[in-house]
């Protein structure tokens, strides 16, 4: 059951750099970072995700290596009159390869709204972007024991407009956002049992898909505790920040994954 899964489901670690490095420190980072990675048949998916303006150095220092290269949002439109917006079919012809959609910061700091989302992952996945969705909970919403309320809402809406088939090429993080860059973890129980919620949700949608989607733990994940956060069925890899930001400490991580 275990190698069934591992065979199905590559898992994924994504460095989501936030607000940090230019494309001076982007090189820098690939420099350091692709010459002791092994891309070979049992490796992880490794995407880094810089910011917009560092998303062409990156492209071009990961062209011919395994890694790649997704955008931290985009708009839900092709193109038109949104002042200071980015849109798909430009992510695309830089190369990239997808893109990380609703993640907390930006619902909490930014007005990013479960309808928006429904568009922005339908724009994503037709211009050919695999797309990072971001779920996960308040601590308030965790003590009052409404976690499972809260994924299923963000679940079941930011999916709604895609179609069934459509759906195992979408990657989703849970990420509790009491956990995020705290130093705070969900247990490994926590992270299993979120995990499972999310795939049973994908399976109301449809069955197949459920056991293709690739479903990452978010919120301080190290290279101390990578390993133990990545054993669990459902969690298919890593969504991680802060320690995405040293070359090193990614690295490791990386060699946290499970092997197929
Ligand atoms: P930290 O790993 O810094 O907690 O951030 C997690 C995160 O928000 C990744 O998207």
């Amino acid at each position: 059951m275990e190698d069934d899964r591992l065979v199905i489901r590559v898992p994924v670690i994504a460095a989501n750099w936030k607000m940090h490095k230019g494309p001076t420190e982007t090189r820098q980072f690939l420099e350091g970072f692709l010459p002791g990675l092994h891309g070979d048949g049992g490796s992880p998916e490794v995407v880094i995700c810089p910011p917009f303006v560092s998303l062409e150095a990156a492209v071009a220092a990961c062209e011919g290596s395994p890694v790649e290269v997704a955008a931290q949002n985009m708009h839900f439109e092709e193109q038109g009159a949104y002042t200071g917006e980015v849109s798909a079919p430009m992510l695309v012809e830089l190369g990239v390869d997808g893109v990380v959609l609703g993640h907390s910061e930006r619902r909490q700091d930014f007005g990013e709204t479960d309808e928006n989302l429904a568009r922005k992952m339908v724009t994503a996945v037709s211009a050919g972007l695999t797309p990072i969705l971001c779920v996960g909970e308040t601590e308030e919403e965790r003590r009052s024991d409404e976690t499972e309320a809260v994924l299923s809402r963000q679940v079941l809406t930011d999916l709604a407009e895609l179609h069934d088939e459509q759906l195992e090429r979408v990657v989703i993080a849970y990420e509790p956002i009491w956990a995020i860059g705290t130093g705070l973890t969900a247990s490994v129980e926590q992270a299993e049992e979120a995990a499972a919620t999310v795939r049973e949700l994908v399976r109301t949608r449809d069955a197949e898909a459920a056991e293709k989607v690739r479903i990452l733990y978010g919120g301080s994940v190290k290279p101390e505790n990578a390993a133990e956060l990545l054993a669990p069925a459902d969690v298919d890899g890593a969504l991680v920040g802060g320690a995405s930001l040293s070359p090193e400490d990614f690295a490791a991580i990386v060699a946290a994954a499970p092997t197929s």
